[in-house]
Order: structure tokens, then C-alpha cells, then sequence
């Protein structure tokens, strides 16, 4: 492996600032490596400041299985450094046999939610700048380690996510199947649309009813819920906000409402929804399938999330391909 150029080293991989990201993209390469020889020091040091500042958060606001997952993952590892993907494969193996797979950055939808059928996780290898440790719309590397990788420990989530692509498959057939160019194209953007917004409000944004005495007595103000949505789980300020802040509205789960309920990404979220375990999820993500295929997705409610022609490009040329092979075997 050539050595990397100091230019290189002290730029880093710094969102948004990163030559070797914006080459990959430049080149159309949606899959990388982890070049982690262009961590600068800057890096390092921004991961070990928030997953330092976030323990105590952690602790008092997430779901029991996240804290499991979190412990496992990183007890005896060093925090103070970027975790390098293959590290954190190699552990997740004999779990769930979810693996990081690093990307450039956008993916379009339909092979985002292919990965997670065939239990990869698209992963972003550029941490945030450490003068903006607080949210950001952009992914980054401390978001999909630290906020999702120790919920893919829990097999019913792991399997939730993987049922979550066979979802992306249906609907991309049921599209194949439709001679009309535009009404295609009209059903498909309603169902990536509803599945989006799904996906938001549980992986990304969701609560649970807290599932044990101990979980409901770790401190929290609202003792009943515990976080388990990444994007919450790898914000310090969002956090506590979503569980603590009496302006958020919060309510069961409906799917109905969640298929039809717009989002924004720049602020924190005034409305979030709770689930009441993991198999619930599961069985909320069976409704999804359910729903898809009844057609009960191909009218839902415009607005946010736009849907990009590369979501709906990802989605048509889904038959054109072969299908991946399964790797559902691994539980
Ligand atoms: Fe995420």
C-alpha cells in the first residue's frame, strides 16, 4: 500500500473535506475501502471527544439492547481512536452477521435497502469536524458505528432491517409488472417515499417502551421510553430533547400516520413514534411488506422526503440486475 502524502494526513477524513471521498465520487464509485492511513490526528481526536461525552447519555436514555450491543462492541477496544471496519466485522460475525460496508456516501435507495437485505450496512468512512461535534444532516462514521452498528447486535432488529430490503424487492417488482411508463414511476416514488419515512421514524428517530425495572429506573425523566433510532443515539444534544423535551409529541406507532407524516433533516424532530420492542418492529416492517403489496403505499401524502431520480433509477433498474445472493443464512 503506497503511503499516504502529508497533504493528505493533515486533511484527514473530514466530512465534507476529504479529496479521497471526492474522487471515489468523482469516479462514480458508490462502494470504497477504509483508507484508514488518512486519519489525521484531528479525526482520532473529534471520535474520542464524542463518544466520551455521549457515554453518560448513553446510558441514561438508550434501550437496554443498544447498551448491551455498545458494551460488547467496545469493551477492551480503544475509544480513543476511529474503529476500523474490519474490526468491527470481525465481531459482528458470530452475531448477527451484519457487516459495514464503506461507502463513498449518497446511496441511492433501492441498493441501500439491498445492502441491508444482504445484511450490509452502508457505512461512511469521514468523521464530522470537530468544531461541529453537535448534529449534522450528513452522515458520518461516529453516526453509522456508534449509532447504528450496536443495534445490529439484536437479532430481531438485524432481522427487522434485512425484511426492510425484502420491502425495496417487492416494490421494485410489483413496478416491473406496471406497462405504464408514468403511472410506474408515479407508484414507485409513493412507495420509496412511505418507506422513507418508515424507516426515519424507527431506525433513524424511533423509541421503545423501556423493557425492564431496570432500564424504567436508570434516571431518565421520562422513565417509560428509551431510545433505540441511530440518528437520536448519536446526537448529545437530540438525545435527552427526545426524550425530555415536553414539546415533543410522542405516540404509538401507527403505520397509517408514519407512511403519510412528512420530515425535515435540519432540526430536531417534533414528533416521534414508539414502539414496544423489537419483534414489534419486526412485525410493523411485515405490515410494510403487507401494505406494499395491496397497494395501500401508491397514494401516500407528497412532500418531504423528496424522492431523487437516483432513488427511482436504483428502483427500475433493481429487475434489470440479478438478484444478490441471500445471505439470511448467517442466523
Ligand atoms: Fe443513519
Amino acid at each position: 500500500m503506497s503511503q499516504p502524502t502529508l497533504q493528505a494526513t493533515l486533511q484527514g477524513l473530514t466530512t465534507t473535506k476529504a479529496p479521497f471521498i471526492e474522487k471515489a465520487r468523482a469516479n462514480g464509485e458508490i462502494y470504497i475501502r477504509q483508507p484508514y492511513e488518512l486519519y489525521s490526528e484531528e479525526n482520532h481526536r473529534t471520535w474520542q471527544q464524542l463518544f466520551a461525552r455521549m457515554r453518560d447519555r448513553w446510558r441514561r436514555y438508550a434501550n437496554d439492547r443498544y447498551l448491551m450491543g455498545l458494551d460488547r462492541l467496545f469493551t477492551a477496544r480503544d475509544h480513543d481512536h476511529v474503529p476500523r471496519l474490519e474490526d468491527v466485522n470481525r465481531f459482528m460475525q458470530s452475531l448477527t452477521g451484519f457487516r459495514a460496508r464503506p461507502v463513498s456516501g449518497y446511496v441511492p435507495s433501492y441498493i441501500f435497502f439491498d445492502c441491508l437485505r444482504r445484511r450490509e450496512f452502508p457505512t461512511t468512512v469521514t468523521i464530522r469536524d470537530g468544531q461541529t461535534l453537535e448534529y449534522l444532516p450528513e452522515p458520518d462514521i461516529f453516526h453509522d458505528i456508534a449509532g447504528h452498528v450496536p443495534m445490529h447486535t439484536d437479532r430481531a432488529f438485524a432481522s427487522a432491517l434485512v425484511r426492510f430490503g425484502e420491502c425495496a424487492r417487492t416494490a421494485a417488482q410489483l413496478a416491473s409488472a406496471i406497462s405504464d411508463d408514468g403511472e410506474r414511476l408515479r407508484r414507485l416514488t409513493s412507495n420509496i417515499r412511505a418507506m422513507s419515512r418508515f424507516f426515519w421514524f424507527t431506525v433513524e428517530f424511533g423509541l421503545m417502551r423501556a423493557q425492564s425495572q431496570a432500564a424504567a429506573s436508570n434516571g431518565a425523566g421520562n422513565d417509560a421510553l428509551k431510545v433505540y433510532g441511530s440518528g437520536l443515539l448519536s446526537s448529545y444534544g437530540e438525545i435527552a430533547h427526545a426524550i425530555d423535551a415536553p414539546e415533543v409529541q410522542r405516540y404509538p406507532f401507527q403505520i397509517e400516520w408514519v407512511v403519510n407524516q412528512v420530515f425535515e433533516i435540519d432540526h430536531y424532530q417534533p414528533l416521534l413514534f414508539i414502539v414496544d420492542s423489537f419483534d414489534h418492529l419486526y412485525q410493523l416492517v411485515d405490515e410494510l411488506e403487507d401494505w406494499i403489496r395491496r397497494g395501500k403505499l401508491d397514494n401516500v401524502a407528497p412532500g418531504e422526503p423528496l424522492v431523487k431520480e437516483a432513488d427511482l433509477r436504483s428502483f427500475l433498474d433493481a429487475e434489470a440486475t440479478p438478484a444478490a445472493p441471500d445471505s439470511s443464512a448467517a442466523e
